[in-house]
């Protein structure tokens, strides 16, 4: 029994100091990636980017940035095989298919040849798991359904399809490139391949910022739910086991500016390993139209009276900031009685923005094609999102139709899409904060956001397209295969 004794106040003091090593970690990460601002001055000089050259293995700013000669056809075909969870066969599908499909569907139409492993589709049975058609030239990705269940990933019934296409000694043609979306591919497949390239929708650092901002957003007499209780406990060592196996990928792609900068400074992948991407939206779906917002504006109902018409669209969760902007605008909106909202979507905050009265319309959720004319009918689009992980695309596309944005200040955000105050409003992810930037919008009227609108879709238009993501990525891909191609003049 003696000897027992001085052990427990050892235990304890050492269970102690672990809650409070874990407690330091949690909070001062994030403090310090949030006081980091891009020191690199060519993030931030739009001019000089034009003129940069040099290798684009050490460009650590977005390649979204350089100028790529879409008229010229790629100067070899790749053979390209993509490895995705999902290939969107339905018209909503989430964002990172929709990235996929964006992407290689433009590389196939460049003439590259593109193969896509995935999992069955879910709605209508296909005729046959395998491969799709094989025209010649193909002109669109050719689609390899591994077998078994709808929507059920197996990476290693897909990876057994792409060694039986590699080894296919009829075709004869190995494989340039191999792209896996987020971890479609696992590490200890992707270390066995030297020219794999990983994009990166989301990284385990970018949540823990999320769970906080989430967290503060609990009334202090809310109890904590246990799932997200239990959630914290996992996340260090969620990020701690990343930053271990992300090594094992050759070329990662971050799709933020801040994101290519954790993966360099706190994942401590080496910089000629890391490449920033941005994903673009499909330029022809969003274009300036003010007519069609005019029309869609009365359409809807908003009141020739209206001073100002904020918008916002997207799933209504609380993860994605409704609790700040209902309570925000509950309040904006009786000091201004002309401003409106528009809200598109669905999810459990509908009904809570319909009982706020005729200054809120709530649309519902709405087709993609009918989202043109709403981005078009609005003055400015707010985004609270409590989610830093990758980046919104209505925000680009806001900015492609030619509206300012309003959005949390994320380093994300901040380092990639308002890159410039002209571009819109930057806010804390708390009520106060967003209200007094809503303050400022009211302020400023229409007229003037209508300018910055102007300089949005300038910027928008040079960077978020579908057409110039596409690009970049055959670049990356062309480096990957022959060096040569890793030297931009
Ligand atoms: C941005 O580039 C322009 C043109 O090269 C230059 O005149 C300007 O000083 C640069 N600004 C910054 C902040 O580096
Ligand atoms: C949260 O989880 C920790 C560790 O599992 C536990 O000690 C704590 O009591 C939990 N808190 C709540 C409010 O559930
Ligand atoms: C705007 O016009 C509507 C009728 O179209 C009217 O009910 C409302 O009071 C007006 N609002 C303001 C602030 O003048
Ligand atoms: C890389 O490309 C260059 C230029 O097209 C060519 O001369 C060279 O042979 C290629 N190298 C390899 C290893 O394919």
């Amino acid at each position: 029994m003696a000897l027992t004794k001085p052990k427990r106040p050892l235990l304890s003091l050492q269970s102690s100091l672990a809650t409070t090593l874990c407690f330091v970690i949690v909070f001062t990460i994030p403090a310090l990636l949030l006081l980091h601002t891009p020191t690199n001055s060519i993030c931030t000089n739009l001019s000089t980017q034009k003129s940069w050259s040099g290798d684009l293995r050490f460009a650590e700013f977005a390649w979204n940035r350089l100028r790529f000669e879409n008229d010229i056809p790629p100067p070899v075909s790749l053979k390209i095989a993509v490895f995705t969870r999902k290939w969107p066969t339905s018209s909503v599908p989430g964002g990172m298919e929709r990235h996929a499909h964006t992407l290689h569907t433009t590389l196939a139409q460049r003439g590259h040849e593109v193969h896509v492993f995935t999992s069955p589709p879910n709605d209508e049975p296909k005729q046959n798991v395998g491969i799709q058609s094989r025209a010649s030239p193909p002109l669109a990705p050719l689609i390899h359904w591994h077998e078994g269940e709808p929507g059920k990933w197996r990476y290693n019934k897909a990876w057994e399809q792409y060694e039986e296409e590699e080894n296919n000694n009829d075709r004869n043609r190995p494989f340039d490139v191999i792209h896996s979306e987020s971890v479609a591919l696992p590490f200890h497949v992707a270390r066995r391949v030297s020219n794999l390239a990983v994009s990166w929708h989301g990284i385990a650092l970018e949540s823990v910022q999320s769970s906080i901002y989430q967290d503060l957003t609990r009334q202090p007499n809310e109890p904590i739910s246990p799932a997200f209780n239990d959630s914290l406990q996992g996340m260090i060592p969620k990020v701690i086991n990343e930053i271990r196996f992300f090594h094992d990928y050759a070329h990662h792609v971050a799709i933020s500016d801040s994101c290519g900068e954790m993966l360099r400074d706190v994942y401590q992948i080496p910089s000629r390993r890391v490449h920033v991407i941005v994903n673009g939206v499909n330029e022809d779906d969003y274009q300036q139209d003010l007519q069609l917002g005019n029309a869609f504006k009365s359409k809807i109902g908003v009141p020739k009276n209206a001073s100002l018409v904020l918008g916002i669209a997207g799933r209504l969760v609380k993860d994605k900031g409704h609790p700040l902007l209902y309570e925000a605008f509950s309040r904006l909106k009786q000091k201004h009685k002309d401003v409106y909202l528009v809200v598109v979507g669905s999810g459990p905050w509908l009904q809570r923005y319909r009982d706020l009265g005729p200054q809120v319309i709530a649309l519902g959720s709405m087709d993609p094609s009918e989202l043109r004319a709403f981005y078009n009918s609005i003055d400015i689009f707010v985004n609270p999102t409590l989610r830093p992980q990758g980046l919104d695309l209505t925000l680009m596309e806001a900015m492609m139709s030619g509206k300012p944005v309003m959005a949390s200040r994320f380093p994300s955000i901040k380092g990639t899409i308002v890159v410039n105050d002209e571009f819109g409003f930057m806010f804390a992810p708390n009520t106060e904060s967003l209200l007094e930037a809503l303050e400022l919008v009211v302020a400023e009227g229409s007229k003037r956001l209508a300018q910055r609108g102007k300089a949005c879709q300038e910027y928008a238009s040079t960077m978020f397209t579908a057409r110039k993501m596409a690009l970049a990525y055959e670049r990356l891909f062309l480096c990957i295969k022959n060096e040569t191609f890793c030297i931009y003049n």
